[in-house]
């Protein structure tokens, strides 16, 4: 595995980019220790202060689109299993399609853009601080480690690097899942986290039970006229 550290940059999303089209291949991480434009989904900002994660990971691959989709529940749960190792008591769940949340307030958030014959997955990490004013709670990981006493300065073990190294271990062992064929297995561990299974939630207009996972990455909801919708974009909130 090759890593690539800045301090200071727009997006490593574009930065990653920029260096498949000059024939860098891949796998490779880049990250930024702060991004001055960070992108989120659906257009959104995404706040990438000093201390936290940004980091994309540029994986090559000839996957069809429907195929690539699945690349992003198998790095939403390597971000969640990570997080688990810091915060083992605390309920991580997977908000679909690929935030993770602790105690139900987001502490990451992916993106996944594609360029040729590769993938540029976009892993975002609160790691120190979490942005104020977001439209949903948020949290971020030191904030939820209660029995560390952090009043002297940051163990090393919360740095975005040390994060990155047991993040990109677990990232690639569910790339290799993936690759081999083996999504079920990957979707039955996100299903065990994934938050609001089997309640209401409200996506793209519609209002409905969440009953599953679809192998192909879908939100599967229960309608109320009993019928079944599949859906594979779009911001989902809880409650009816
Ligand atoms: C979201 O939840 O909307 C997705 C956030 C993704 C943020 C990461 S940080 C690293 C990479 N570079 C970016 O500009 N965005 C992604």
């Amino acid at each position: 595995m090759r890593f690539l550290y800045h301090d200071t940059v727009g997006s490593t999303q574009d930065e990653a980019r920029a260096l498949y089209l000059s024939g860098e291949r891949g796998p490779l991480w880049v990250s930024a220790d702060e991004q001055t434009k960070g992108r989120g989904r659906l257009g959104r900002h995404w706040s990438s202060p000093s201390g936290n994660l940004a980091v994309t990971c540029l994986h090559p691959t000839t996957a069809e689109p429907s195929q690539a989709a699945l690349y992003g529940f198998a790095a939403s749960l390597a971000v969640a299993e990570t997080i688990e190792r810091y915060r083992p008591t605390k309920l991580v769940t997977l908000k679909w399609p690929n935030d993770v949340l602790v105690g139900g307030a987001k502490i990451s958030g992916l993106l996944i853009e594609r360029e040729a014959e590769a993938l540029l997955v976009g892993i975002g990490v609160n790691l120190l601080s979490h942005p104020a004013n977001t439209p949903y709670t948020a949290t971020h990981l030191v904030a939820e480690m209660h029995d560390f006493d952090f009043q002297g300065p940051e163990p090393l073990f919360t740095g975005a690097r040390a994060f990155l190294a047991v993040l990109a271990n677990e990232v690639a062992m569910r790339f290799r899942q993936l690759e081999k064929g083996s999504f079920e297995r990957i979707r039955l561990d996100w299903m065990i986290r994934a938050h609001g299974l089997g309640e209401s939630v409200s996506v793209n207009g519609m209002t409905g039970i969440f009953t599953n996972l679809g192998p192909d990455g879908a939100l599967c909801l229960r309608l109320p006229d009993g019928t079944e919708s599949r859906v594979h974009a779009g911001d989902v909130s809880f409650g009816a």
